[in-house]
């Protein structure tokens, strides 16, 4: 009988590139993905631990398998990520019903634990941190149809910006050598890709480590040149290791989208220097101004967090005057929340709940303002759409997003999914655009 799987991921584009990944592993072994939990052999939640929120979120859905179990004892369930790697074998004992728990660096072998389960009926916990990543294309088949696609680049951080649990679950920084980035970058293309974004904790401290290897720019460059690959993307970077040579990139390769998203955390460079960040708010807003002036049409988003320990009612007016002088195109916003085994968890200061959830909301307040004048702004220009599929909304819908990745929405009586057309803006809204051909 063909054994259903299902994963349920939390969590950033890693993560979601991760059960990418175990997808199709598990998919070329022969079983077949399911969305029903209850129709499924193997579960696997892949988790996130950033915030408290998330892990929370995660473990209440781990719990709700225990009577899955009861009705299913023949059921394989597994905890993936880096909820995973934070609670390690803890999540075994609180858990009896867990088959498996396994760190983000452990994903690779996940055949081979399941097999080991499924022979042995052993349960059975990996963290293993100094795992090597193997790329994506190897494994055939999962990409089918689809027009863009994730490429990780890099795995870990070694950056400990003080609130951060990332350097502790994801382990240390390593980057993927560019031949075989390149190769994989081809195979996808090879597989109808036309997009592809670089994922990774830090791109642009890609080699950083070994001056020898290409840099972060450098690869970009010979990206470039791949043939029939029209959009390059790139996820997360870091304002502290943004280079002259990276801000040159979206003025020279033609393939490098206008967007970037360069998280600046806080404002105030009070806070800057507490969470450890290694720049302060002039520095950030030159690096906008060099982008800005390199790239006009360049699209900036950002994350920020309120509430930091310590934060005073100025360095949070701080915040709300620096998205008032960048105008990012959007942000994502957090409250602080104390994570284990990070710096900020002993720094005095911290700010009460109901505080930082009204920081969070005059924060967030005014960035929709602004985001919606930053989307009506392009009404009326001509955008270029990559065609991703039908739109949620209507039939005749399509959807893509622009060069920006903005989401534009328009009526076509023809499927175009995975070609690039231009688009005339006739509305900007709030969470997209909507366009006509
Ligand atoms: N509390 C709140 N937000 C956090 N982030 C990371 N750690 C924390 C934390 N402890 C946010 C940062 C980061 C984004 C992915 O999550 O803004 O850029
Ligand atoms: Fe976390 Fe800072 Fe590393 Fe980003 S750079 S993953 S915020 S430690």
């Amino acid at each position: 009988m063909t054994q259903l799987f299902h994963i349920k991921t939390f969590g950033c584009q890693m993560n979601k590139h991760d059960s990418d990944f175990i997808s199709q592993v598990l998919l070329n072994k022969g079983y077949r993905q399911t969305d029903s939990i209850d129709d499924a052999h193997i579960i696997l939640i892949n988790t996130c631990a950033v915030r408290e929120k998330a892990e929370e979120k995660a473990l209440t859905f781990i719990g709700r398998l225990a009577t899955l179990k009861r009705k299913k004892p023949y059921m394989i369930t597994g905890v993936i990520g880096c909820v995973a790697q934070e609670k390690g074998a803890h999540l075994l004992k609180r858990f009896p019903y867990l088959d498996l728990v396994l760190g983000p660096r452990n994903v690779y072998h996940i055949d081979e634990f399941l097999y080991k389960i499924e022979k042995e009926r052993k349960r059975i916990s990996c963290l293993d941190l100094t795992c090597e990543f193997t790329s994506f294309s190897k494994y055939n088949g999962y990409l089918n149809g689809k027009v863009k696609s994730f490429l990780k680049i890099m795995e870990g951080c070694d950056n400990f910006c003080s609130y951060c649990i990332v350097p502790f679950v994801r382990g240390r920084e390593i980057s993927l050598p560019s031949e075989e980035i390149i190769d994989e970058a081809k195979y996808l293309v090879s597989q109808g890709i036309m997009e592809i974004t670089l994922i990774g904790q830090n791109v642009n401290s890609y080699n950083v480590k070994n001056k020898a290897l290409p840099t972060f720019s450098g690869l970009l460059k010979e990206l470039d040149s791949i043939a029939g690959l029209k959009r390059i993307r790139f996820t997360t970077s870091h304002p502290k290791d943004i280079s002259d040579e990276l801000i040159g990139s979206f003025g020279e390769l033609k393939g490098l989208c206008p967007h970037i998203h360069l998280p600046v955390q806080s404002g105030s460079d009070n806070m800057l220097r507490l969470m450890n960040r290694g720049y302060t708010r002039d520095k950030y807003i030159g690096l906008i101004e060099r982008l800005r002036s390199t790239r006009p049409d360049i699209i900036i988003t950002s994350d920020m967090i309120v509430g930091f320990p310590g934060e005073t009612e100025e360095d949070f007016e701080c915040n709300l005057s620096l998205i008032e002088e960048v105008k990012f195109d959007n942000i994502f916003s957090f409250k602080y929340s104390d994570r284990p085994g990070t710096k900020a968890l002993q720094l005095p200061g911290r700010i009460g709940e109901k505080e930082k959830q009204r920081r969070l909301s005059i924060l967030q307040e005014r960035q929709r303002e602004i985001t919606l004048l930053k989307n009506k702004l392009l009404e009326g220009t001509i955008q270029e759409i990559l065609v991703e599929g039908p739109g949620k909304i209507g039939d005749d819908q399509l959807t893509g997003r622009t060069l920006g990745n903005k989401v534009v929405n328009f009526s076509s009586k023809i499927n175009l999914k995975g070609q690039l057309v231009k688009v005339n803006i006739i509305k900007g809204l709030q969470n997209s655009l909507l366009g006509e051909l």
